[in-house]
């Protein structure tokens, strides 16, 4: 048979023959992305302004210790020095942090846009040798099926916090059941979140079955359909989801200033 030995030139750094515009994902990720990095950190930062009302931010929730009803155990502890910058944000944010930071769609995503490695397929990188994530550092990101363990976890307490913002003070000591535009806010944020959580790869494998291996179960391979059906959409529900977490908080703390006002639908 005949056959011709074809010789594999590496590129240099971009270089390529790509003439899309290959580059505006990797730049709309890195202003994106970075963004919300830096709104998020300074908003933990603040330690104040974090819920209205029957409001809380999804940033500091659940509140462990703070100075809002919402803390689940009072006030911030005494034992802690005063000289130790503190916000109930410090105590949480780590988690859901970590499980977006190792997140499939994100590492492919950040690797290109913070340090071009690769810049995008078939696009020059700087580095000739392949380490994969095999290796420390990258593979600490498989960690990421404990953070999604977390994750689950944050949904319930995240939507425990819907059905409080359903509950508004009276101005007599009580509380009445109604509906503000904040309470739509963090629901949907809930359902955001949910669905990304949802539609995460660790999660078909947790579902699916064990050791490379379909389950037999019934129940198992419906749930495997489910979460791979969603699972198309993972990278809809990352962005969606980041900008709806932030536009969340972002209101809560627009109310709790007096920017604006949340309406009262009843
Ligand atoms: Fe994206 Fe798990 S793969 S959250």
């Amino acid at each position: 048979m005949a056959y011709t030995q074809l010789t594999m030139k590496s590129r240099g750094f971009l270089e390529t023959k790509r003439r899309d515009a290959w580059w505006l994902m990797p730049a709309v990720t890195f202003v994106v992305f970075g963004s919300f990095i830096v709104y998020s950190t300074w908003a933990a930062f603040q330690g104040a302004n974090y819920s209205w009302g029957p409001y809380l931010s999804p940033f500091y929730s659940p509140e462990i210790f703070g100075d809002s009803p919402h803390a689940l155990l009072g006030k911030i502890p005494s034992w802690i020095p005063a000289w130790i910058p503190f916000s109930p944000a410090f105590l949480i944010l780590w988690a859901p942090g970590g499980f977006r930071f190792t997140c499939y769609y994100y590492r492919g995503a950040y690797y290109k846009a913070f340090w071009g490695d690769p810049p995008a397929c078939t696009v020059g990188e700087l580095r000739t040798g392949y380490r994969g994530e095999k290796k420390l550092p990258l593979i600490m990101q498989n960690i990421h099926r404990y953070f999604l363990y977390l994750a689950l976890a944050f949904l319930l307490f995240l939507a425990y916090d819907v059905w409080r913002a359903l509950w508004f003070p009276d101005g007599a000591g009580h509380e009445k059941f109604g509906l503000g535009v904040g309470t739509l806010v963090l629901a949907v944020n809930v359902i955001l979140l949910g669905s990304y959580t949802f539609s995460c790869h660790s999660l078909r494998h947790l579902v699916g079955g064990r050791k490379d291996k379909l389950s037999d179960s019934p129940f198992c391979q419906k749930a495997f359909a489910c979460t791979s059906a969603m699972n198309k959409k993972h990278m809809l529900f990352a962005w969606l989801s980041l900008f709806w977490v932030g536009f969340s908080d972002i209101y809560v703390r627009l109310c709790a200033t007096n920017v604006i006002h949340d309406f009262r639908i009843f």
